[in-house]
């Protein structure tokens, strides 16, 4: 019998515990083991709830316990999870955890930790949820050599402009909704300014190179600016608009963002829909693969929990090796990458306003809004962030253009 401890009996712990009792049986089958829950740490009692006699409040009971071999933290943050987690493998307890926080900053350095110690600190919850792609990456495609991953990372925002796409509704709207279902947080912040698929494309893109990819150097724009007034366009155009997170690794070196971006329907991220989840990986050998799944919720990341702590009881004293170590890669400067970009803008003279476009862009891509007549949009040829722009400065200069109202990427 292998005996485990949760850190945290919010909603993603409350649901390894679900998904505990509910399996028990496959999953011992699948450990070959019995795992059993000793401890749940909380500040919080439950005394409703059947958890209550298994919960304990101070986080060294759980350290100093010999007979405990595995830690799910799964409180969030990055304190006290980084010390807790820090210390539970120092202490020769495998630890497995669904926080992106945590994983992105800290995670080179406590994957080297759990190899020291030849144990385990494994993260599959951390990106996607439910959606196997970190042991894919790190263990069914490393015949290939990853050139781009793109994906899908956030399910409140896809939810968002899901339901401003089909519906017709202004972001405000669907933000409230999105927070009355409890998808978005009251500061919704962190999913709504792409922080959170910011987080888990620098995961994802360090597992795939091996190196340290900071996150904060990835060039981050979320969904807040995108209107209903830039989605009836998308629609008009048969396209579809998502909040994709991408990077690329080319001879160049290696460029990463999270931006919206209109895709057309060909692109299989177009159908991924509400708050699934889909990631896009391109490898050299294999070609183009693709995971899709619920990115978000209780028992779909339980579910990914879950068979990590399997898999922890698997390799109870042999590392499972992550090539991710703690040397740096510095990312391209987004201004060097190549883009076409949809910009929509209202004029003061329609006319001189086209010429100006088509002078300056050199492109006759014009698209019309149904809905205004002081406003149209056009769609830029593929030229760098950089060049890009400038040519929007200088477009602004000129009289016959009032104001540039919005600009997005465009992969057509
Ligand atoms: N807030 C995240 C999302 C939860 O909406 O996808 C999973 O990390």
């Amino acid at each position: 019998m292998v005996k485990i401890a949760i850190l945290g009996y919010g909603t993603v712990g409350s649901g390894v515990w679900e998904v505990l009792q509910k399996n028990q049986t496959s999953i011992d089958r699948n450990a070959d083991e019995q795992i059993r829950v000793k401890y749940v740490l909380d500040l919080r009692d439950f005394p409703e709830d059947e958890v209550q006699k298994y919960i304990v409040h101070d986080f060294d009971t759980i350290l100093n316990d010999d007979e405990i071999k595995i830690v799910v933290e799964v409180m969030g943050g990055v304190e006290p999870a980084y010390t807790f987690v820090k210390k539970a493998l120092l202490n020769g307890k495998s630890v497995v955890t669904s926080n992106k926080e945590l994983v992105a900053k800290y995670g080179a350095k406590l994957l080297k930790t759990a190899k020291e110690k030849n144990i385990n600190f494994l993260f599959e919850a951390s990106v996607g949820g439910g959606i196997p792609i970190i042991r894919p990456l790190n263990q069914s495609l490393t015949a290939d050599e990853i050139y781009e991953i793109t994906g899908i990372l956030n399910g409140t925002t896809n939810y968002m402009l899901t339901k401003m796409s089909k519906e017709g509704l202004d972001y405000d709207e669907v933000l409230k909704t999105a927070q009355d279902k409890g998808y978005a947080e009251r500061n919704p912040s962190a999913d709504v300014e792409g922080f959170d698929a910011c987080r888990k494309i620098a995961i994802l893109l360090s597992i795939a190179i091996g190196k340290q990819i900071d996150y904060e150097s990835i060039y981050t724009e979320g969904i807040t600016n995108i209107t209903k007034a830039d989605i009836d366009y998308v629609t008009q155009m048969s396209m579809s608009i998502k909040l994709l997170a991408s990077a690329k690794i080319d001879n160049n070196g290696v460029w990463a963002r999270v931006s919206p971006v209109i895709i057309g329907y060909e692109n299989p991220l177009s159908m991924v829909n509400d708050v699934f989840n889909a990631i896009l990986v391109k490898g050299n050998v294999i070609g183009d693969v693709m995971f899709y799944g619920k990115g978000a919720g209780k028992l779909p990341t339980a579910s990914a929990v879950v068979a990590d702590v399997v898999d922890a009881v698997k390799h109870l004293n042999r590392n499972i090796m992550t090539a991710w170590s703690s040397e740096k890669l510095d990312i391209l400067d987004i201004d060097g990458v190549e883009v076409s970009k949809f910009i929509r803008i209202s004029y003061t003279d329609k006319e001189k306003a086209i010429n100006a476009v088509k002078n300056l862009f050199g492109t006759d891509k014009i698209v019309f809004s149904k809905n205004n007549d002081y406003e149209f949009a056009f769609i830029t040829n593929v030229e760098t962030e950089k060049i890009i722009n400038d040519k929007i400065n200088q477009l602004i200069n000129e009289t016959c253009v009032s104001e540039v109202l919005n600009t997005i990427r465009f992969e057509g």
